[in-house]
């Protein structure tokens, strides 16, 4: 880390979102089967995750697995599923003691009941009134499936005339989707490609966005933080005049 960067840095209430992506190529690169890339990248998670604490981020979502990732070959999603088991296992102690909450959102009950039953432990082992950080991981997320099922919801709840259609606003949405953040500031997408791969679709309103060239497996503490300072030196302007 270059000399004059601050040890950290005091970014509450600012919500970051990142698409991890890249583990493929880097374990082409490394001469590794893809899931030793997925292996590393989870360690990268760790790692990003204490930077993020440090640092007083309000929350960090992190896209792991999205709906177009179940069309990947059974071997490879067996891996993940394998790793989600281990990893919760092994960093779990670590986020209680941080102080994390740990939240999964998406369709992950198709990773069958082991997995959903490790996500419910970990999400009640990980349940702070006041939490250092906020950590929402998405898995078997899409953000047009989640659209779909919160306009399914709000079309229930007017059918049954629980809702008004004169009460949809921003915040009503909001409310039904099953993503646990509302606005985001920063989104950062590793692996050099610029696309959302329909990660938080309706959030991304008015996101900073970073696209970085870097493999997830090879993202550091000291490029988070220099993402974050750069992030800091932006004007945001949601649509005012201000010269
Ligand atoms: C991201 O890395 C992780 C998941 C989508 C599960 P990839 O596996 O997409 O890595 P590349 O894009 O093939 O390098
Ligand atoms: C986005 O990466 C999803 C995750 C990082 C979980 P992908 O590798 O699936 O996205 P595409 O296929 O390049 O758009
Ligand atoms: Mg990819």
């Amino acid at each position: 880390m270059a000399e004059n960067t601050p040890k950290s840095l005091h970014l509450s209430g600012t919500n970051v979102a990142i698409i991890m992506d890249g583990n493929g190529r880097w374990a082409k690169k490394n001469t590794l089967n893809v899931t030793s890339g997925h292996e590393r990248g989870v360690e990268v998670v760790r790692s990003i995750v204490e930077a993020s604490a440090r640092n007083h981020l309000e929350s960090l979502s992190l896209y792991a697995f999205s709906t177009e990732n179940w069309s990947r070959p059974k071997k490879e999603i067996l891996g993940i599923k394998k790793l989600i088991i281990s990893a919760i296992d092994a960093q779990v102690p670590d986020l209680i003691e941080q102080k994390v909450s740990l939240q999964f959102f998406g369709d992950y009950y198709s990773f069958g009941s082991e997995v959903v039953n490790a996500i419910f432990e970990a999400e009640a082992a990980t349940t702070f009134s006041k939490p250092a950080l906020q950590l929402n991981i998405a898995l078997g997320y899409g953000g047009r499936a989640d659209i779909s099922q919160a306009l399914r919801s709000i079309g229930e709840g007017i059918a049954s005339k629980k809702i008004d259609c004169t009460d949809i606003s921003d915040d009503l949405i909001f409310q039904h989707l099953k993503a646990p953040i509302k606005e985001l500031d920063l989104l950062i997408r590793t692996g050099g490609d610029h696309r959302i791969s329909n990660f938080l679709l309706y959030h991304l309103a008015y996101t900073e966005i970073q696209f970085l060239e870097t493999l997830w497996p090879d993202f550091t503490e000291d490029e988070f933080t220099k993402c974050l300072i750069d992030f800091q030196k932006t004007e945001r302007r949601f649509g005012k005049r201000t010269i």
